[in-house]
């Protein structure tokens, strides 16, 4: 059987489903050890009995929803690979976002006296992130789930930052509420369990609902963190976060209830797709 063959009869088998066919490429393409492109022009195939039964166990695997990036245990997060398997949510392109704004907030790239808390950090993508791109700032990654956290270490000794970057299991800020951040980062669970239950069908079936549900609305954990911000001795400069589809009056109630009202300024930014998706928070007042 040539790799051509096999690629289209794997096609085949998930054309029913709407994952893309290049997932089968990209599959095939990691399973071997080549590019996407060598796929197309290897005349030695070096498919062997082994890899062709284990490609039609994970063709069947992505056939029944299972995301590809924990078939591969990686998905590329701001240029690089982040490890990833069932105890944390896959890290979406568009949380890269929150990345970009932090460091933009941060100003000069190798500010030292600047401290960053991302909260619920799963694998460790928006943190390890910032902490690759501001080399001197003091970043701390925090999560509920010790699993996560598991998933979050491996990452960041791989990305050879376990020394720089200190990493907590907390239930929000409870840990660390003594603590000063300039910035303080979340892409926090927001799906409702009954209202604004927006969620793909493979999406629940796969990934951890630690890292998916916020309470009945979906902002249940927002706003415990919100208020544990008002709480803290040392208010942060900035918060910025991620939120979903439908949700931003109830979310634009809240941050003018907790800062708005209080003498902060909000303001809520669109995805590429043109969605409401981030907020920002200048709890100084200073500008977004
Ligand atoms: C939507 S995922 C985001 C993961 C990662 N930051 C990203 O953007 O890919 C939310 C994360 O929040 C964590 N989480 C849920 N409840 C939490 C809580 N009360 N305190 C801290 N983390 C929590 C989950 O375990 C999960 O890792």
């Amino acid at each position: 059987m040539t790799l051509g063959e096999l690629l289209r009869e794997g096609e085949q088998v998930i054309s029913h489903r709407s994952v893309p066919r290049l997932e089968v490429e990209v599959l095939l393409a990691w399973m071997l050890g080549i590019s996407k492109e060598q796929l197309f022009c290897s005349h030695d195939n070096g498919l062997t009995d082994d890899t062709i039964e284990r490609f039609w166990e994970y063709v069947d695997q992505l056939a029944e929803g299972r995301p590809l990036a924990y078939i591969m245990n990686e998905r590329e997060f701001y240029g690089v690979p982040f490890y990833v398997d069932e105890r944390v949510l896959i890290p979406r392109p568009e949380t890269e976002w929150l990345v970009e704004k932090v460091i933009e907030l941060a100003g000069e790239k190798n500010r030292t006296d600047f401290s960053v808390v991302d909260v619920g950090t799963g694998s460790g993508a928006i943190g390890l992130s910032i902490a690759r791109s501001l080399p001197r700032a003091d970043v701390t990654l925090v999560d509920i789930s010790e699993e996560a956290l598991e998933v979050a270490r491996r990452n960041a000794e791989g990305l050879a930052l376990s020394g720089r970057v200190e990493i907590l299991q907390s239930d929000l800020l409870n840990t660390i509420i003594d603590q000063h951040f300039d910035i303080i980062v979340a892409n926090l669970p927001y799906i409702g369990e009954t209202k604004y239950r927006f969620i793909a069908h493979d999406v629940e079936k796969y990934e951890p609902h630690v890292a998916l549900f916020g309470g009945s609305n979906g902002l249940q954990l927002y706003t415990k963190l919100f208020q544990q911000i008002r709480e803290m001795k040392m208010r942060p400069k900035y918060l910025l976060g991620e939120f979903g589809f439908a949700q931003t009056e109830s979310l634009q109630e809240l941050l003018d209830t907790f800062f708005v009202h209080h003498g902060g300024r909000a303001e809520i930014f669109q995805d590429l797709a043109g969605i409401d998706r981030y907020f920002i928070v200048s709890l100084d007042g200073l500008p977004l």
